[in-house]
């Protein structure tokens, strides 16, 4: 019966990801899939996590089930986390996932389960495998604008006039912070006029947040998702650990539904239970405890905050590095919105024809749309991919 089955296409991030490994050039530079690098290329396990596993494996007596949500130990670690104070946690219903993934699958699943009619409005462009889940599960797709190729920023007005068409019943998915792929992100006042539409259509915001800590700090990047949950009546919030505690093998995520009617909590705690246990029964265990162990003890929060500053700032120096050099051999400002862009991800705006000749003729590995993993580059790249960049006509 498989015969019948229709061949996928290949995940074109994960394609480069080998692609990359394949290629035996020494000077090659990997900006492709979402992974912190180092400036020698590795991506480490960070400090705190590195003791808190210790920590565990002193700790641990058992491997038994947790419950359906995870433990609520790491619920309310990162509700905290992500929400802070902005919304009571009792009115928030919580899930831990396999991965951020396993967040938007799940928000995804709610959100048909409310309203089986269900669209999705997704920003054009946004992270591939938001669509390909989508057209996976058969909901329709509505794409906003958002990215503006001349500017290298957010076409607000086109994206307000195109979020105007949803209503009641619809999902309208944003990214919390650090927009994947683009790098753009709104500002506070666009933030707050955005909230204004979804009041005033009633259509549910859906927050992917892949990034925390990796654009303007921990409470910084977390401000627009606090603003949107504790200003509309009802929201879904997939919060990732992959990126900011470097646990990306151990599938560490959070699924959030936030509801100012609190009587709702209980609803909304069920359905989360159900879906886990349809799709995969109990999540992941491993990594969640190792952010409830960070995240509850100071001295390993404050090494894990620590190291996870170095690694913002130094992504930060490389936009700003880049920008210089690019700036300094093109003879014009016209990349300077790297050094404005925020998170692990810029949108260069090259051709699929320049990002081939990127490829082949300096080894340098983006997604095909021209999107960069600045945590990619370190001191001593950043001037050859410069040079590539203008060689290659862009
Ligand atoms: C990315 O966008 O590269 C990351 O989120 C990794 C992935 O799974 O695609």
């Amino acid at each position: 019966m498989f015969e019948t089955i229709k061949e996928q296409p290949a995940d074109k991030i994960l394609m480069l990801m080998q692609a990359f490994r394949e290629d035996p050039r020494e000077d090659k530079i990997d900006l492709g899939v979402g992974v912190y690098k180092d400036a020698d290329g590795n991506t480490p396990i960070m400090r705190a996590i590195k003791a808190a596993e210790k920590q565990l494996w002193e700790d641990e007596q058992t491997k038994a089930y947790t419950g359906l949500a995870g433990d609520p130990g790491f619920a309310d670690v990162m509700v905290a986390l992500v929400l802070g104070d902005a919304v009571a946690r009792e009115n928030v219903a919580a899930a831990a996932t396999p991965g951020g993934t396993g967040a938007v699958r799940q928000a995804f699943d709610m959100a048909r389960m409310a309203n089986p009619n269900v669209r999705v409005f997704v920003s054009d462009p946004t992270w591939p495998n938001h669509l390909s889940i989508l057209k996976h599960m058969g909901i329709e797709t509505v794409m906003y604008r958002y990215f503006d190729n001349e500017s290298g920023g957010v076409n607000f007005d086109g994206m307000m006039a195109d979020l105007a068409q949803a209503g009641k019943g619809d999902i309208v998915l944003v990214h919390g912070c650090c927009h994947n792929p683009t790098g753009a992100n709104l500002n506070a006042t666009e933030w707050k006029a955005l909230i204004d539409l979804l009041n005033k259509t009633g259509a549910t915001p859906m927050i992917d947040l892949a990034y925390q800590g990796f654009g303007d700090g921990l409470d910084a990047d977390a401000q627009a998702v606090r603003m949107v949950a504790s200003s509309v009546p009802e929201c879904l919030i997939a919060a990732s650990c992959s990126k900011n505690f470097g646990i990306y093998r151990e599938r560490t995520g959070l699924l959030m539904a936030v509801a100012q009617d609190g009587g709702a909590k209980k609803l909304n705690q069920g359905t989360l239970n159900y879906l886990n246990r349809q799709n995969f029964s109990f999540p992941p265990d491993h990594g969640a405890r190792l952010v409830t162990y960070v995240l509850s003890d100071d001295a390993l929060k404050a090494e894990w905050q620590a190291e996870l500053e170095e690694m913002r700032t130094g992504m930060l120096a490389l936009r700003e590095q880049l920008a210089g050099e690019l700036q300094r051999l093109s003879g014009s400002d016209r990349f300077g919105f790297l050094a404005q862009h925020r998170g692990m991800f810029s949108r260069l705006g090259a051709t699929p024809e320049q990002v081939e000749t990127l490829r082949r003729d300096h080894g340098v590995y983006m997604v095909g749309d021209s999107r960069m993993n600045i945590a990619g580059l370190n001191a001593k790249t950043v001037p050859l991919l410069a040079e590539a960049i203008v060689k290659s006509g862009v």
